[in-house]
């Protein structure tokens, strides 16, 4: 019997790395539109400290703010997978 070990197709939870590369890069990588970066903890932690935290800035994600689409166009990933894609692009715990 043959195993299919698609990794991110559909099920199984997306791994962070995954979440960014397809979804969050395009904005993130760069600062698109004004959108904090990849590894620009500063610019997180700032966001992240007028919200009330990581739960905070994930609400917003969720939502979408102004320029930010809502869930950063991963429309089918869960409130975790969202949060594991934040903590990896802001370096926040
Ligand atoms: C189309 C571009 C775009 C994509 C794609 C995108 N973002 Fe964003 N994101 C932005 C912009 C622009 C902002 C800044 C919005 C503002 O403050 O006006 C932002 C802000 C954020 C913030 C901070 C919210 C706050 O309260 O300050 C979080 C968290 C975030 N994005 C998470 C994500 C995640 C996770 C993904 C991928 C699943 C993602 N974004 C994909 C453009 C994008």
């Amino acid at each position: 019997m043959e195993v299919a070990a698609s990794v991110g197709g559909g099920g199984g939870a997306k791994s962070p790395d995954d979440v960014i590369a397809k979804h969050c890069n395009a904005c993130h990588g760069t600062g698109l539109l004004g959108a904090p970066k990849v590894g620009d903890t500063a610019a997180w932690k700032e966001r992240a400290d007028h919200q009330g935290g990581l739960d905070g800035i994930l609400a917003k994600a969720i939502t979408g703010l102004n320029a930010m689409p809502p869930k950063g166009t991963c429309m089918d990933c869960t409130d975790d997978e969202l949060k594991g894609a934040i903590q990896k692009m802001s370096g926040l715990k």
